[in-house]
Parts: C-alpha cells; sequence; structure tokens
C-alpha cells in the first residue's frame, strides 16, 4: 500500500512528492508522459526546485517511484491531482485535463480513498465537477471517500517559502473531508488551514493571485505615468517601502507570465458571469498587464530612435532573459516571448541571451552569446543573476532596462533607457 499518490509531476508535483517523501510516506507520482516518468524514476529531476541529487536520493532511500499506469492508484490512500488548469482559445476554463484525470480515478475509487485537488480552479470545481464524476462510482463522498481542495501556492525559484513551510489551506466536502485531508498534509508540511469548504479554499488561491495581477497592473500604470513625468518609478517605488505598514512592494515589469497570475484571475471572472457579477479589477489589470509588452515595444523604438539614430525596423535587438521571472527555466505566458514576436513583426532582427533557456522552439531560436556589442540594442526582460548589468552599459549598444537591473549605473547614463 502507498501512502500517497500524486497525479501530475510537474511544477508543483515534483516538490509536493518531495515534502512527502522526506515526512517518512511512501509515493507515487502518476503522469501521462512515459519520458518524465522513466527521468523521475532514474532519479533525474527536470524541475529545477528539487535537483537531480536530492531526488535520486529519495527514490533509492525513500522509495519515491513514478507511473504512468492509473491502475496503481487502486493502492493508494489518498490521490492529490496537480494537473494544470489553463484556459481554452476563448480564454475561458478549461477543466478537460482535470476532468479526464478525475474519470479515470472513478474508475479506481474504493471505499477508504481520500482524493484532493490541487489545481487552481474557479470556486465550485470540486463540488460541481470533480464530486459527480467520482460518485458516478456508486461511491458517496464523506462517507464512502473523502474529498477537499487544497490550493498550491509554491512559488517555483524561491528558497524561503517552499511547498514544506507555507501554510497549506484546506477545505473538504464536509467536515470529515477537512478532517482527513488536513491529517493527510499534517506532519509533511509545517502548517494546515482549514476553511470550513472546498469553494473557500479555491477563492483563497485565486485572491492571492489576483491581488499579486491587480498591484502589478497598478505600477505598471503607473511606470507609463512616470514616463510623461520624467520621474523614476523605481526610485518612487523603493522610497515608498521604505513605509513599515500599510504599503506592500511591487515592481513594474514588461507584463505578466508564468502560468499562475496571467490565468488565474480569469477563472474567477468566468464563474462570476454566471451570477450576473463582473470582475472588474480583474479585467483592468489583464487589459494594463496585457498591454505592457506593446509599450516595451514602442520605448525600445524610441530608444533606438534617440539612442542609435536607428528605426526598429533592420535594428538588431537582443533580449535578455526570457524565462517569465529569474533563476528559472519557464517560458510559459512569458512577456518576452509576446515582445519578440512584436518586435520581429516590427522588422527588427531579433536574437535573445537566456542561461536558463537554450533554446525556444516555438520561436525558432536558440540562446545566442551575450555579445552585446553585436547589437543595437539589448533590452533587459528577465534579470537573472551570474550577469554584470552594470558592466553592459559600458558597452556599444542602447540598453532598455525593464526591471531595473542597472540600477545606479543606468539612471546617470545616457544610454540607458529605463520602463
Ligand atoms: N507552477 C506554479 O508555479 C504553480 C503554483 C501554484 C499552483 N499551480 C497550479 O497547479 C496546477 C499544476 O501546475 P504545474 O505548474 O505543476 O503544471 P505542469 O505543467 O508543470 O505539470 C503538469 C504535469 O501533468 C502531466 N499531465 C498532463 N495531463 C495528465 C494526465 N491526464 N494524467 C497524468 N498526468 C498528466 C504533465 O505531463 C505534466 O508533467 C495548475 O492548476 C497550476 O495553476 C502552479
Amino acid at each position: 500500500m502507498t501512502d500517497v499518490a500524486i497525479v501530475g509531476a510537474g511544477y508543483v508535483g515534483v516538490p509536493l512528492a518531495q515534502v512527502f517523501a522526506e515526512a517518512g510516506r511512501s509515493v507515487l507520482l502518476v503522469d501521462r508522459d512515459a519520458e518524465r516518468v522513466a527521468q523521475l524514476n532514474r532519479g533525474e529531476s527536470y524541475i529545477e526546485d528539487v535537483p537531480s541529487a536530492t531526488l535520486k536520493q529519495l527514490v533509492d532511500e525513500h522509495g519515491l517511484r513514478a507511473t504512468t499506469d492509473y491502475d496503481e492508484l487502486r493502492d493508494c490512500d489518498a490521490i492529490l491531482i496537480a494537473l494544470p488548469t489553463p484556459l481554452s482559445k476563448q480564454r475561458e476554463p478549461d477543466l478537460s485535463i482535470v476532468n479526464g484525470a478525475v474519470e479515470e480515478i472513478a474508475k479506481r475509487l474504493r471505499p477508504g480513498h481520500l482524493v484532493v485537488l490541487e489545481s487552481t480552479t474557479y470556486p465550485g470545481t470540486t463540488r460541481e465537477e470533480v464530486l459527480p464524476r467520482l460518485e458516478a462510482s456508486g461511491l458517496r463522498a464523506g462517507e464512502d471517500f473523502h474529498l477537499a481542495f487544497s490550493p498550491e501556492r509554491v512559488d517555483p525559484g524561491r528558497s524561503d517559502w517552499t511547498t514544506k513551510n507555507v501554510p497549506k489551506v484546506v477545505g473538504g466536502i464536509t467536515a470529515a473531508c477537512t478532517d482527513r485531508a488536513a491529517a493527510l498534509y499534517t506532519g509533511a508540511v509545517d502548517t494546515v488551514h482549514r476553511v470550513t469548504s472546498p469553494e473557500a479554499a479555491e477563492l483563497t488561491k485565486l485572491l492571492e493571485n489576483i491581488f499579486r495581477s491587480v498591484n502589478i497592473a497598478l505600477v505598471n500604470e503607473l511606470a507609463q505615468l512616470c514616463d510623461r513625468l520624467g520621474i523614476d518609478v523605481w526610485e518612487v517605488v523603493d522610497a515608498a517601502a521604505t513605509k513599515p505598514f500599510g504599503f506592500m512592494s511591487f515592481k513594474p515589469g514588461p507584463g505578466l507570465g508564468g502560468h499562475c497570475i496571467p490565468i488565474d484571475p480569469f477563472y474567477l471572472t468566468w464563474k462570476a458571469r454566471e451570477y450576473g457579477f463582473y470582475t472588474e479589477f480583474i479585467e483592468l489589470a489583464g487589459k494594463i498587464n496585457e498591454n505592457m509588452p506593446y509599450y516595451c515595444r514602442s520605448l525600445i523604438s524610441q530608444a533606438l530612435n534617440h539612442g542609435a539614430e536607428r528605426s526598429l525596423k533592420g535594428s538588431n535587438v537582443l533580449i535578455l532573459g526570457v524565462a517569465y521571472k529569474p533563476e528559472i527555466g519557464d517560458t510559459r505566458e512569458s512577456p518576452a516571448l509576446k515582445l519578440i514576436e512584436l518586435l520581429q513583426k516590427a522588422g527588427a532582427n531579433v536574437a535573445y541571451h537566456d542561461p536558463h533557456v537554450p533554446a525556444v522552439p516555438e520561436l525558432g531560436l536558440r540562446s545566442a552569446p551575450l555579445e552585446p556589442e553585436s547589437y543595437d540594442c539589448v533590452a533587459i526582460v528577465t534579470d537573472h543573476g551570474g550577469i554584470d548589468y552594470e558592466a553592459l552599459v559600458d558597452n556599444g549598444a542602447v540598453i532598455v532596462d525593464f526591471r531595473n537591473a542597472t540600477r545606479d549605473k543606468g539612471r546617470t547614463s545616457e544610454k540607458v533607457w529605463k520602463l
């Protein structure tokens, strides 16, 4: 018998497996990708937060395993679902992956099972989508099996707050479901916080992501106003952050990226429409944030005009950093990709350098050497560590800095254009 099965061995599933295995639980990762499964079983990690050395030890000494076979779920006590929840082309929730997996789980459901959905989604998903599919097995939630929602709050690339020490919010279909899920996480993660329903737990995660989206939009709007006012927005944000209470610092940037912040808020927008309600903050934030790559393109164009007397068309532009945030190789929804596409459409010759991203197949590009002298303009889109940004300023190219990576040096140089 295995203690915990985690369906979906991605950014969420693999760190979650580590936390349970390190707490002494037997863990099985279930993924449809046979290549990933083979890698996991060899102790080779493709998730940067769980180094291969750590994974190998978990496989060799703690019995962590991976499989593509859903049948193995029959012999597991708890089944956690950490599968993608994307948006459709029309920007509506696409639960097909989760629902498909739940139908497979339902075929193997037995009395005593605990099922927990961890994927980010709108309030009502666990009760309206997961529950009826599982109960189609003939078993009843709260009586024969337990069902709960517990959002994953991991921030990939971060080492101070991890899956283990970020409190786990848990809400079950019944009080007994909440108790059972809370008992599973207790001992594996440091703190468990119970709420009274899966809906409260689902909305908790969305509130966290919407909070970020709205506040990032606020500083992005301010950055555009600051350009007109001739004020350095970074100086203002840094100064405001000296207030010890009542202010939380958010930085402007080229737009939102990753699997969460650009997508999740629209799960709530969609659900709200069912109740005749319009989530205006979410829509406005989305509009401002989605416009940022266009604004950044115009900044690059201006910088080339004034700094190099060149037009965007025909210029050689190096994008520095294409991952959606520093120190990771994840390019999902990265604003850098949108910006590259816009620059290419405008006739620029675009290359990129990113030590974490060797290639971007969808754009047909590979990471180029960091040789700023070969370009008319270098645009700092993601400020990975290990790059001497101040030295970049001393080079020939015009620099456009969307991350304040050049700091004081960029503030005083004629050649640096900042967001
Ligand atoms: N990545 C994050 O930072 C983060 C943080 C918090 C919450 N979340 C949420 O967690 C959920 C999972 O996100 P992720 O980033 O871990 O996704 P991911 O894309 O990294 O991993 C998903 C995994 O599921 C596998 N998979 C897809 N369909 C499958 C199926 N039918 N059966 C078995 N395996 C299947 C894929 O092969 C992949 O390995 C999403 O709802 C996301 O919004 C993500």
